[in-house]
């Protein structure tokens, strides 16, 4: 670390000013994919009884102790989706964290969106997808993610945002 310069001897002591404005809060965007809205009733031996509701409120709380935004935004539509991700772009978001559901497994524009816009993102799956059926094994979106978190349940949420929020991240 570079020390600060000494000051001349005889120098007057200075005061630093203080800063015009503080940092803007880190701003980060929580994306869920496709079916997601039916979290709490749809099967619940493997989403677990949480509503989608009740994820996304834990979340904004969590990262209010962060002094953070979080953003939830759900959609059962690509393009929404897609669209949500290029407006992060301009509203400077930090970080985005998605559970891309259904279109994990299918979905090349959803993935080249995450790539087009540059914002860094944690990719969450609530179940072990690698321990359901083949078709839930590949992901499109795990080579281009910081990491990706499944099967720890909806606490996967909670983990990728406190990883997200460190400064250094
Ligand atoms: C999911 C796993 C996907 O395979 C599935 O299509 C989902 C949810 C999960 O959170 O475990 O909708 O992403």
């Amino acid at each position: 670390m570079t020390k600060p310069p000494k000051s001349a001897a005889g120098a007057s002591r200075q005061r630093t000013k203080p800063q015009a404005s503080k940092a803007a809060a880190r701003r980060v965007l929580v994306l869920h994919g496709p079916n997601l809205n039916l979290l709490g009733t749809r099967e619940p031996h493997i989403y677990g009884s949480e509503t989608l509701d009740d994820i996304n409120q834990r979340l904004a709380q969590l990262g209010r102790g962060y002094g953070a935004v979080v953003e939830c935004f759900q959609s059962n539509h690509e393009g929404a989706l897609i669209e949500r991700v290029h407006a992060a772009k301009a509203q400077k978001y930090a970080y985005i964290i998605i559970n891309p559901a259904g279109y994990t497994h299918t979905s090349v524009a959803l993935r080249d969106a995450l790539t087009g816009v540059g914002i860094p993102f944690i990719e969450v799956h609530i179940s072990n997808v690698h321990a359901r059926e083949p078709f839930r094994h590949h992901s499109y979106f795990s080579a281009v993610a910081t990491g990706t978190i499944c099967g720890l349940g909806s606490r996967g949420y909670d983990l990728a945002l406190q990883f997200a929020l460190q400064p250094k991240n």
